[in-house]
């Protein structure tokens, strides 16, 4: 299909209709809404760099606010079942937020989602040795790529559309020697939305040495609102009947765990807070649900992972991916220090989940698990689809 790209003016408010429909063309896409890319400055990073934000604005009532540094979603307004939208994400109202707290709120993750053992693997007879930057249970480790990883970088942004579908497709390059692996690595996601309320995420990358790779998306949920108190009472399907267990480092043992008769088995929905204080000793070292669950997913086709409803707002949220595993995350380390974006208002213990797409933990230190190892020659493609609805 052919891809429209509009050029967007560096540091002006833009507004565009990047359809080109009969219905944009009149001013309205379906539901009234017109589909729409919008670029305006964000603000600027420690070190000098420009950061734009783009609202992509979905013919379905979906909006989402993108800025290119870390490809973090800002803000992402939802319908609940009455039609009323609103930002059901957490983030910061400016860069002073994301560069003082770091919980990786809507960010890209890479080049290794979670955590790799104390910051080592062996790949090809040679250890690399990357910076550790988080130490669960007083162990060192490497997680979401390190000191500096994708989510604090600024990317290259292209804003997209395919017919009434509008996207912005994020580039960067990786050096080779980047927090310590090896490879020039050149990575492009595209984050579409259909008019249909899908935000679909393709993530496409190469390399010219081998190197793991593992990415994914950070954003986290609140279906109530950011804001609005915690997720315990939000019901969660995973489509699972594995996890890995971990250590107290939050590093897998190796091993695959059945979750039946366990508080991990969501293969029916449950409410998270259900089953959270649960006497069980991997509760106990994720401070509650921060697991991986390995998906029924053996063929890498795009296959449903995950499932998410709230009751009082009726919004509902499919997880399908190419993906062979699942993080789900429910805001263990989430506090109330944290500001939100709501004026006056803080976050909160377990204010949003996070439902991350990727390949298990420590993968290149695990040789039972399937390999993140990418190769020359070879290109890393995955897509996860986040399918926003309501129900009564
Ligand atoms: C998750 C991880 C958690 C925590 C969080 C970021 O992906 O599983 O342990 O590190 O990211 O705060």
């Amino acid at each position: 299909m052919k891809k429209s790209v509009i050029a967007i003016a560096a540091t002006s408010v833009l507004a565009v209709c990047v359809t080109g429909c009969m219905c944009c063309k009149k001013g309205e896409g379906m539901n009234g809404k017109e589909a729409s890319v919008v670029v305006k400055p964000f603000g600027k990073t420690k070190d000098g760099q420009l950061v734009h934000q783009y609202t992509l604005t979905g013919a379905g009532g979906v909006v989402m606010d993108v800025i290119d540094y870390g490809g973090k979603i800002v803000r992402l307004y939802t319908p609940d079942r009455t039609g009323k939208a609103i930002d059901i994400t957490a983030g910061f109202n400016d860069m002073a937020g994301y560069e003082t707290f770091d919980p990786y709120f809507g960010s890209l993750i890479g080049r290794y989602g979670n955590r790799i053992a104390n910051g080592k693997f062996t790949l090809d007879s040679k250890t690399y040795t990357l910076p550790t930057n988080n130490e669960p249970g007083g162990i060192p480790c490497s997680l979401h790529g390190g000191k500096k990883g994708f989510d604090a970088v600024v990317w290259h942004v292209e804003p997209l559309a395919e017919g009434e579908t509008v996207g912005l497709k994020l580039s960067m390059t990786s050096p080779d020697g980047d927090q310590g692996y090896p490879g020039t690595l050149k990575v492009d996601v595209t984050y579409w939305l259909t008019p249909g309320n899908v935000w679909r995420i393709e993530y496409q990358a190469t390399t010219d040495k081998a190197t793991p790779i593992n990415l994914t998306q950070h954003v986290y949920f609140n279906f109530k609102g950011e804001a609005s108190g915690d997720i315990l009472d939000h019901e969660l399907t995973l489509f699972a009947d594995k996890m890995t267990p971990v250590d107290k480092g939050l590093i897998p043992t190796g091993k695959l765990a059945s979750v039946k008769g366990t508080p991990f088995d969501f293969t029916t929905p449950h409410v998270i807070g259900e089953r959270i204080n649960t006497k069980n000793e991997q509760l106990e070292f994720g401070g509650g649900y921060d697991h991986n669950w390995v998906l029924d997913n053996p063929n890498g086709k795009l296959a449903k992972a995950a499932a998410l409803f709230e009751k009082t707002t009726g919004r509902t949220m499919e997880v399908w991916t190419t993906e062979p595993a699942i993080q789900f995350y429910c805001g263990n380390f989430m506090t109330d220090k944290v500001p939100s974006k709501t004026k006056g208002k803080n976050l909160c213990y377990r204010g949003g989940l996070a439902l991350e797409t990727q390949h298990s933990p420590d993968s290149p230190n695990q040789p039972n698990f399937p390999s993140t190892i990418l190769r020359p020659g070879a290109v890393y493609k995955t897509t996860t689809e986040y399918r926003f609805g309501v129900k009564e």
